[in-house]
């Protein structure tokens, strides 16, 4: 096995064992429910094309920066967040580490929950097809004892992984789950071409409505999207760094992770809008709810009769399969937290914090309008919050960023570093900045909007 010490003095810690297996767990936890579910609906949302142009744009500018930063700070420290950011910046910044420790357990809470969904999917087009009306259906299924069952079943199954450690679980787990999930999804957008109508999707999807490129709305959106979907702002992306050996490529790697996360989103979108359009299921998704994709795809698939439900097994399996790898990245956040500090064993840190962690859940299995303002507070808001501190952190408080980023460096990237400083220091705070704000009014309309409700 492989181990090194970190220069925080920290005992022998476990390392990934080899480049790919960083690259895929890294990968894995970036490719999640995010893509699909939520990457379908916040496009939808912001008008289609328009948004996957700035998606793009967020996530050069911002994204691969930001992953970078994470990086060099795991890769130098060795430690978890809340110990790197101490050894790093003092005191005062391993508070930000604790922020990134709450965000993680806060996600998962939910992000279980929306998975135990998936699962059960899968499950159902395999065995009984999608019954009835789809819209009821999810409606059903949702929220409720069956939702928490899950939810609970989907939490043992990550704690499983997270609890026997970085290569034999996490690294082992990447390596399997996320070429099973390229080749499925991959498979899919083509045998989404063949539909009739897939036309209309695509022209949705990749003509642009120019006049929302303008939208500060969409701007925020497609900058959250970034965050979430690239796993930045909670620690995650630093935590799997500080498993990796000093001499590995930063940069290369910032780079990978970013655009293999890219293609598997705008795959799905090749998947999804054919799908819909096909069935002129459009407006269900259009609504926002953090549902519409649960209802609308399976009452495609439902429509399709017997390939139907071969596809709808596959694409439920793959988002399963994406949903795990992304949970046990949230686990391992807060499970190597709690070894770090508290010096207690990795497996009853993963099975406390994960049963913790699991019960919290049951609130947003319970009713979804709470796991949508959860969704609200920690995975818009507080990713952005934690964004823009570790710009701030590694922009103007860390010594010498750079230097780590050069580590192991080759010569394509080199000369991009200085450029990736600048832009940390100087363009992420200010823009990152004005997405908080945004984010806080929306926190602020969410809160409204659910006690108005209850
Ligand atoms: N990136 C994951 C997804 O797209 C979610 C995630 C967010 C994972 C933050 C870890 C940290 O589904």
């Amino acid at each position: 096995m492989a181990t090194g010490s970190g220069s925080g003095g920290t005992p022998a810690r476990e390392l990934f064992g080899s480049k790919w297996g960083f690259v895929l767990a890294a990968v894995g936890s970036a490719v999640g429910l995010g893509n699909m579910w939520r990457f379908s609906y916040v496009a939808a949302e912001g008008g289609g094309a328009a948004f996957v142009i700035l998606y793009v744009i967020m996530v050069l500018l911002l994204g691969i920066p930001l992953m970078l930063s994470e990086l060099v700070v795991g890769r130098k420290t060795h430690l978890s967040p809340i110990g790197a950011l101490r050894e790093l910046g003092g005191r005062g910044w391993a508070l930000l580490g604790g922020l990134f420790v709450l965000v993680g357990f806060l996600i998962l809470s939910y992000y279980s929950v929306i998975a135990g969904w998936t699962m059960r999917f899968a499950l159902e087009s395999a065995m009984t097809g999608f019954p009835g009306d789809p819209g009821q259906h999810f409606g059903e299924i949702a929220a409720g004892p069956a939702a928490m069952g899950w939810h609970l079943a989907f939490m043992v199954l990550t704690i499983g992984i997270v609890m026997v450690g970085v290569q034999k679980g996490i690294e082992r787990a990447a390596m399997v789950l996320m070429p099973t999930l390229f080749v499925i999804v991959i498979g899919l957008a083509f045998w989404a071409a063949t539909l009739e109508g897939a036309g209309a999707g695509y022209a949705y999807y990749l003509t642009p409505d120019l006049s929302e490129l303008m939208n500060p709305n969409v701007i925020r959106q497609a900058a959250s999207q970034a965050f979430f979907s690239l796993s930045l702002g909670m620690g995650a992306m630093l935590t799997f760094a500080s498993y990796l050996a000093r001499d590995e490529d930063l940069n290369e790697q910032a780079v990978t992770i970013s655009f293999a996360d890219f293609a598997v989103a705008f795959t799905a979108g090749l998947v999804v809008f054919p799908v819909i359009f096909a069935l002129g299921l459009q407006d269900s998704v259009g609504e926002s709810t953090v549902g519409a994709l649960f209802i609308a795809l399976p009452g495609a698939f439902e429509a399709m009769g017997g390939p139907g439900r071969v596809v709808g097994v596959l694409f439920f399996v793959a988002l399963a399969v994406g949903a795990i790898t992304s949970a046990i990245s949230l686990l391992e956040v807060v499970t190597s937290s709690i070894i770090d500090e508290f010096g207690i064993a990795r497996k009853n840190a993963a099975i406390m914090m994960g049963i913790l962690i699991a019960i919290f859940g049951l609130a947003s299995a319970h009713n979804t309008d709470v796991l949508g303002l959860v969704d609200q507070i920690a995975g818009e808001l507080l990713l952005a919050v934690g964004a823009l501190s570790m710009a701030i952190f590694v922009g103007w408080r860390m010594k010498d960023p750079g230097a780590e980023m050069l580590r192991g460096a080759g010569p394509r990237f080199t000369g991009a570093v200085p450029a990736v400083l600048f832009l940390v220091k100087w363009l992420l705070p200010p823009v990152i900045a004005v997405v908080v704000w945004f984010q806080i009014w929306a926190t602020r309309d969410a809160i409204t909007g659910f006690f108005g409700a209850a």
